[in-house]
């Protein structure tokens, strides 16, 4: 099985709102999102890299602020500063390859080392933060983490719905992946729920 083949399945096995899982089946979208824009052209190229700059913006957003803090207690410090400093390593590289025209093979190079990056990052956290996260937290709590983060994948305008396709849709397409990340941030500050 693929890797998110097992993720999914891993995933399957979690109540629908247990954050790990949610985290577990955006890993597995990621990875396929990757593949696509490796093996697509043109605007459908264009338009999976847009999608896949969505989603990594409020995973990478919910991972920092919903399940890092958690980490930093079950997983230790070491583990969720070495996780937070592959991310912003990450969106350095994103930062990069969204300046490039993706009709280019440059663009090819820098999305395989990306994805080299999120494979190597995303690996680390399923072995070593995820079950720690799990072990260190009540079912309960992980649906209450879970929650909050859709909740705010909900509100947060990272993510054009295709019924709202058009300028805003446009104008968020060609946004910067860091104003995304922002964007996702303030969702999920926003999505504290009441307990
Ligand atoms: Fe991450
Ligand atoms: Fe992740």
């Amino acid at each position: 099985m693929s890797n998110a083949a097992l993720e999914r399945a891993e995933a399957a096995k979690l109540p629908q709102d247990d954050i790990i899982g949610i985290l577990l089946t955006q890993h597995a979208r990621i990875r396929e999102l990757l593949a696509e824009v490796h093996v697509t052209l043109g605007d459908a190229r264009r338009a999976k890299f847009a999608e896949l700059r969505a989603l990594l913006a409020v995973h990478e957003a919910a991972e920092e602020m919903i399940l890092r803090p958690v980490a930093r207690r079950t997983a230790g410090e070491d583990e969720a500063a070495a996780r937070n400093a592959e991310e912003r390593e990450a969106e350095r590289i994103l930062a990069g390859l969204e300046q490039m025209n993706p009709e280019r093979s440059q663009f090819e190079a820098k999305l395989t080392e990306f994805e080299k990056a999120f494979r190597d990052h995303a690996d680390s956290e399923e072995l070593e933060e995820f079950p720690a996260v799990r072990d260190g937290c009540s079912q309960e709590q992980r649906q209450r983490m879970g929650r909050r983060l859709l909740r705010a994948e909900r509100a947060a305008p990272t993510h054009p719905h295709p019924a709202t396709a058009g300028a805003a849709a446009a104008q968020w397409a060609a946004a910067p992946f860091e104003s995304l990340v922002d964007r996702a941030r303030d969702a999920l500050s926003g999505s504290r729920a009441p307990r």
